[in-house]
């Protein structure tokens, strides 16, 4: 199957601009300020740079080299060519359930910029139920929301990977990094910048137990686009003579400076106005609305840029969700792009539906099972099983499946030998074996 490839740039966008997503704008910075900051981030980016970038290496590498989609590739890269192989291709539908939900919570990203718009809560109350209306009694909204999500994303991968993929994140990337450029010159012109700073490079390590380390990798993992077929499948497309390590290494960068940059940008505003650090997932939809009204109109501006620039950064990680299955549909059944994307599309749609439904006063009871709602357990199946099992899989696949010497000789074609040796150690036996003892951790096993 000939495939449309992405030009080098274009791939280091689209990959970053997979990574860059809810997950470091709005994940990142609460996760850390409920572990306590510093400490939490330097596990973070051990995490990130033993585990994280190894098996991001690992992803670009069998797709770069089968050129196919994920459950192919698993099969034209194995050693004996084992047909069973092709069950490894399970991980891409995580990105469809991974997108249900995904592009609800984006939809409330939407609403809070026409409410940066019009009018801003301006007491700690009116914002907490601002935003626990929304959740709870505000289905059609919600749908409304959902929706426009919804077909902005159909749209772009209806026109593919060049003329869709591409171009969008040559647009929202820099755009992106312009907005959060300028919100992070705001924040150091402010006094509270510096305790900022102290906040997240100062290791207090009385918060860390076992759950930060599982938070830790669960964030290295879902921040860089990882167990879900993403990576592999924009890697199909990227060029052979690109430099697959040095590319890697670039968008880890990119997605490690911008969750910085962003925790910065919040916990300046957030100690401004002297609010707590550990507020959750509310942190951005309910401490910062309310800190952004208390600044009048340039509140507003700031508000308007800080959400339009989540919605940009979540709508490149969204495409590169359905993309997978798209291109496995593609090729395993010879469908057109526009039918795979309207069964494709219409499955995580609906599912988004069902995951709002979930959480709200009338529907939540019929959607809760055994304690959980539907969209908890979206995402508990998707980052707590699925991830970790593809995560495992991969990097057995790549230590004891495949051609060692193919891989050597794809590595030094463009690195030193020592480089080869280290990520084959790492992905041989640390990966696996960190992330099984987390797993069955999570699990309770042990
Ligand atoms: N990396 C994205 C984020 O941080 C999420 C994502 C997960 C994207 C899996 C693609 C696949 O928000």
């Amino acid at each position: 199957m000939k495939i449309n490839k992405f030009s080098r740039i274009g791939f280091i966008l689209a990959a970053a601009g997979s990574a860059v997503g809810l997950g470091n704008i709005w994940k990142f910075p609460y996760i850390t300020g409920e572990y306590g900051g510093g400490a939490f981030v330097l596990v973070y980016l051990l995490a990130m740079l033993f585990i994280g970038l190894t098996i991001f290496i690992a992803e670009v590498v069998i797709g770069q080299t089968s050129e196919a989609n994920v459950a192919t590739s698993f099969v034209t890269m194995s050693k004996t060519k084992n047909k069973n192989w092709k069950f490894a291709g399970f991980m891409l539908f995580t990105g469809l359930i991974i997108l249900s939900f995904y592009s609800v919570v984006l939809g409330w990203i939407l609403n809070y910029v026409f409410i940066s718009f019009s009018a801003l809560p301006t007491d700690p109350e009116v914002a907490a139920a601002t935003f626990t209306n929304l959740i709870t009694k505000e289905t059609n909204l919600q749908i409304f929301f959902h929706t426009i999500i919804s077909a902005t994303v159909i749209f772009i991968v209806l026109k593919g990977i060049k003329d869709g993929i591409e171009k969008v994140n040559l647009i929202l990337m820099p755009l992106l990094g312009l907005i959060l450029a300028g919100l992070l010159i705001y924040a150091i012109t402010l006094d509270s910048f510096s305790e900022a700073v102290e906040f997240m490079f100062i290791a207090d390590w009385s918060k860390i137990d076992e759950n930060a380390l599982l938070a830790a990798l669960g964030q290295a993992f879902f921040t860089l686009s990882l167990g879900v077929g993403t990576i592999m499948t924009y890697s199909a497309s990227l060029p052979k003579n690109a430099n697959f390590v040095k590319s890697s290494v670039l968008v880890a960068i990119i997605d490690t400076t911008i969750a910085i940059v962003a925790g910065l940008i919040i916990f300046t505003f957030l100690f401004e106005a002297d609010a707590k650090s550990s507020a959750g997932p509310g942190l951005v939809f309910i401490s910062l609305p309310l800190i952004f009204s208390g600044w009048g109109i340039l509140g507003q501006v700031i508000a308007v840029a800080f959400f339009s620039a989540l919605v940009f950064a979540g709508i490149t990680s969204a495409v590169s969700m359905i993309e997978p299955s798209l291109m496995f549909f593609i090729e395993r059944f010879n469908m057109t792009r526009k039918k795979a994307v309207v069964i494709c599309g219409s499955v995580f749609y609906s599912l988004g539906i069902v995951a709002l439904l979930s959480m709200s006063e009338a529907y939540g009871p019929s959607l809760t099972f055994f304690g959980k709602n539907a969209f908890d357990w979206m995402d508990y199946i998707t980052s707590s099983i699925t991830m970790p099992i593809a995560g495992i899989l991969i990097s057995v696949f790549l230590g004891y499946y495949v051609d060692k010497q193919l891989l050597h000789e794809k590595f030094t074609r463009f690195v030193p030998e020592f480089i080869f040796n280290i990520w084959y150690i790492l992905i041989r036996y640390v990966v696996p074996l960190a992330i099984i003892v987390l797993f069955l951790n999570k699990l309770g096993v042990i």
